[in-house]
């Protein structure tokens, strides 16, 4: 059969909340155009984040009720470190509240002022611990990843030569490690192959560089190998998982991401003196190593998660329904940047709205416009979230100006995303119509989670 239906029934509900244009048209205005300052119960389909959004498995509640919330040596603790250790053979696995957190241990120990955190692109929190700790964070994209229509299966790529280049230019010594985001979150959700990951672990290897992976959405990495990259075809997602993790020292992880967890994650690795080092950090601020700031019960879920994330009629269900949305937006010529990410779908704002100067911030419009339309939240990924002032206080614009619809795992059907394809091809046809903004108030740091703006007289 051709269709590809949602591998899962529906077994208890949320209801939706239907919003009309006239209470969009006052709650965003009171949202001061902002969307992230929305009540999440007046948003229609809500695509801010994938991150802890998931809906769990009769399987994962099930296993909440089996939380063992012992101080010390739970049950689900071993539960949790035995399923992470089947997928990344890691000896040495600590638990954390979230991703971050996993971050702020490891570059702690290892950054500090002078040296370098090279990547294919560090996501927000990744690049704010680095910098946190001294260090200095370094994008090493390769080109084809910063080209909005390239059709290359493997976008998220390290370009190597740069690598290579950076590292003899700076010295090994500088280099606190290597970390590769899988799939690259902030280069619009693009896979990283495995000829890639091992070309930057032998790099590693001749110059004694640790090298990390920032494991997130490592099977929706591991199904596009699976995909794209030839002599895996055969293999289960499960093998290429397990051979990407072969590959590295350690990673972080966010389970809120491809562990179908709504909190949680770990840091895991192989050096035994930096592990005990860990410990100790996340005893301080987390918690004991055998439940690191979860409860028995998160372990639990994240445990389970783990074993349903690698099934592959999930993933083709989750990557396909992704593809299945950017053919709807090909068919009007909508612009968005190619292919589709494995978790999400980035607009192009620029080339959506370019009577929109970068001034006027066309990616928070265009997300304003999703909203008013049709109840959609987007996230902004432009100019707002890391466009700079120069001395004179002219904006510096960001390279990109994209809006980003990322999609809860096992939470939306079919007709959401034909809602969706409707809504935004009603937005694509009056587009002329849509103003730009200004900041009314903002914050020194990550102001596009609490700027408030207002639409100008005249574009
Ligand atoms: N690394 C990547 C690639 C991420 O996408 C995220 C989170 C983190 C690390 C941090 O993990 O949130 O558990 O502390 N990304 C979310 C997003 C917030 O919306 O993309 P966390």
């Amino acid at each position: 059969m051709k269709t590809i239906f949602e591998p899962f029934r529906i077994k208890s509900v949320e209801p939706i909340y239907v919003t009309t244009y006239p209470e969009r048209v006052e709650l965003l205005e009171r949202a001061h155009f902002n969307p992230f300052l929305l009540k999440a119960r007046d948003v229609i389909i809500d695509l801010l984040t994938d991150s802890g959004t998931g809906a769990m498995s009769s399987h994962q509640w099930a296993g909440i009720m089996m939380g063992d919330e012992s101080y010390a040596g739970s049950e689900s603790f071993y539960r949790f470190q035995s399923a992470v250790y089947n997928i990344t053979g890691m000896p040495h696995i600590i638990p954390v509240h979230q991703g971050r957190a996993a971050e702020n241990i490891l570059f702690t120990l290892t950054g500090g002022t002078g040296k370098y955190v090279l990547s294919n692109t560090l996501f927000d929190t990744t690049r704010a611990n680095i910098e946190y700790s001294g260090a200095e964070g370094i994008d090493l994209l390769c080109a084809e990843g910063k080209q909005m229509n390239s059709e290359a299966p493997f976008k998220g790529n390290i370009d190597i030569e740069k690598l290579r280049n950076f590292i003899s230019e700076k010295g090994a010594a500088a280099i606190a490690m290597v970390i590769i985001t899988i799939t690259n979150n902030s280069g619009g959700g693009q896979p990283v192959s495995m000829a890639n990951l091992k070309k930057v672990k032998s790099i590693c290897n001749a110059h004694q560089i640790p090298f990390f992976i920032d494991a997130c959405r490592f099977a929706e990495n591991s199904y596009f190998i699976k995909l794209r990259e030839p002599g895996y075809g055969e293999k289960t997602v499960l093998e290429i998982a397990q051979e990407t993790f072969s590959i590295a020292d350690g990673c972080t992880m966010s389970a809120k991401k491809d562990a179908f967890a709504n909190i949680g994650g770990f840091l895991a690795m192989r050096d035994e003196k930096l592990a005990e080092q860990s410990r100790n950090l996340l005893i301080i601020n987390e918690g004991f190593p055998t439940y690191g700031g979860l409860a028995g019960r998160d372990l639990e879920a994240i445990a389970i998660g783990l074993e349903e994330i690698v099934k592959e009629d999930y993933l083709q269900y989750r990557i396909r329904s992704i593809a299945y949305l950017g053919e709807k937006l090909d068919a009007e010529n909508i612009p968005y940047l190619k292919p589709t990410g494995g978790h999400a779908l980035y607009l192009d704002a620029k080339g959506f709205l370019p009577h929109i100067s970068a001034e006027h911030y066309p990616g928070q419009a265009l997300a304003c416009a999703l909203y008013l339309t049709g109840g959609i939240r987007s996230v902004e990924i432009g100019s707002v979230m890391f466009g700079k002032y120069d001395q004179q206080g002219k904006l510096i614009p960001h390279s990109n100006e994209l809006v980003r619809l990322a999609f809860p795992r096992r939470m939306y059907t079919q007709s959401h995303m034909d809602y969706l394809a409707e809504v935004i091809v009603e937005v694509f046809k009056n587009r002329e119509q849509i103003k730009g903004l200004e900041i009314t108030y903002e914050t020194q740091y990550l102001r596009h989670f609490t700027a408030k703006f207002r639409p100008i007289e005249k574009n």
